[in-house]
């Protein structure tokens, strides 16, 4: 019966729809918790400030090393999209490696401190298209990242991607934006980008975010009808940290998401 699998397919989609089951309502449930958790700009931006940054790792990102074979795919000089930069190390590995990168991330702390800490030497210059906004661009490596809201950057700005590295992104922006958030993503990403997502799976009752729970089934509505989700990797991430939140059990997820081929 290996031949029934398509029909079958159609049939439990249509059967989902009719009746608004299959864990459509469920998936309202899980989200609930969050559902209206807002971090303002600013909030982001007093964590700076006062060096509230637990986030930020000194070493590569170990499922970006495990998996950045997966990414490349046997390209080189990939494009690389880091949507909510911070600082993160990892910008400057794949630089090192002959791949460019951009990134966007709100705090001008954190863009300065990435080229200091990295003793990189950048310049400076306002994007014509979105007022207010600055691109610092790092003399020795091919790193460009915009200081702006990430919701005011788009494809005309700076192009469309080979791969992204989302860690600390879609899991940081608020619950209520994540579909506007899959959308510009998915703006960004060419015909053959290859889109590396973490994600943290846990009990929302327990912690408020950030990080956010988004659990695989929210990923299948954001990315599913563009995209094909594979998740590569599953595995128990709790730590100290994450016990300070209140948390007793901690998933992390690294999936790769890649546009469906027409
Ligand atoms: C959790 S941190 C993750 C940083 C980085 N990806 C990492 O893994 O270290 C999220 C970052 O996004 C920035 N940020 C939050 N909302 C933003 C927005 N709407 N536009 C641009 N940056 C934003 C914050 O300032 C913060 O540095
Ligand atoms: C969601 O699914 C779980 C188990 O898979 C079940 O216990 C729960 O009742 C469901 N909730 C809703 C609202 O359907
Ligand atoms: C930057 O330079 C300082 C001082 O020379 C050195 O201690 C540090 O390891 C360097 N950092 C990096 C990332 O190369
Ligand atoms: C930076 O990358 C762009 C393509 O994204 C390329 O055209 C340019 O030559 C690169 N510059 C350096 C200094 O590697």
């Amino acid at each position: 019966m290996r031949d029934s699998g398509f029909p079958l397919k159609v049939l439990r989609l249509v059967l989902c729809q009719a009746a608004a089951s299959c864990g459509q309502a469920n998936l309202t449930s899980m989200l609930a918790p969050q559902a209206d958790r807002v971090m303002a700009l600013g909030e982001w931006e007093e964590r700076w400030q006062e060096d509230r940054i637990g986030f930020h790792q000194h070493h590569v990102h170990k499922m970006l090393e495990s998996h950045i074979d997966k990414v490349l795919a046997g390209r080189t000089g990939v494009r690389f999209f880091f949507p909510l930069c911070g600082k993160a190390v990892d910008m400057k590995w794949l630089a090192d490696m002959g791949h460019s990168v951009v990134g966007v991330e709100i705090c001008e702390k954190a863009i300065k401190q990435f080229f200091e800490e990295n003793n990189m030497t950048y310049s400076e210059e306002p994007v014509p298209a979105i007022p207010g906004a600055k691109v610092y661009k790092g003399s020795e490596r091919n790193i460009s990242l915009y200081q702006c809201d990430l919701y005011s950057f788009s494809s005309s700005i700076a192009g469309q991607f080979g791969a992204i590295w989302d860690r600390g992104s879609l899991v940081a922006i608020n619950p209520r934006d994540r579909e506007k958030y899959a959308a510009l993503i998915i703006s960004l990403m060419t015909k053959d980008c290859r889109y590396l997502l973490d994600t943290m799976l846990y009990n929302p009752e327990l912690y408020q975010g950030p990080p956010f729970f988004v659990p695989d089934e929210q990923l299948s509505s954001l990315f599913g009808n563009s995209c094909d989700i594979k998740l590569l990797h599953s595995v128990g991430a709790l730590t100290d940290r994450q016990r300070g939140w209140g948390l007793d059990d901690l998933t992390e997820n690294i999936h790769l998401i890649i546009p469906k081929s027409i």
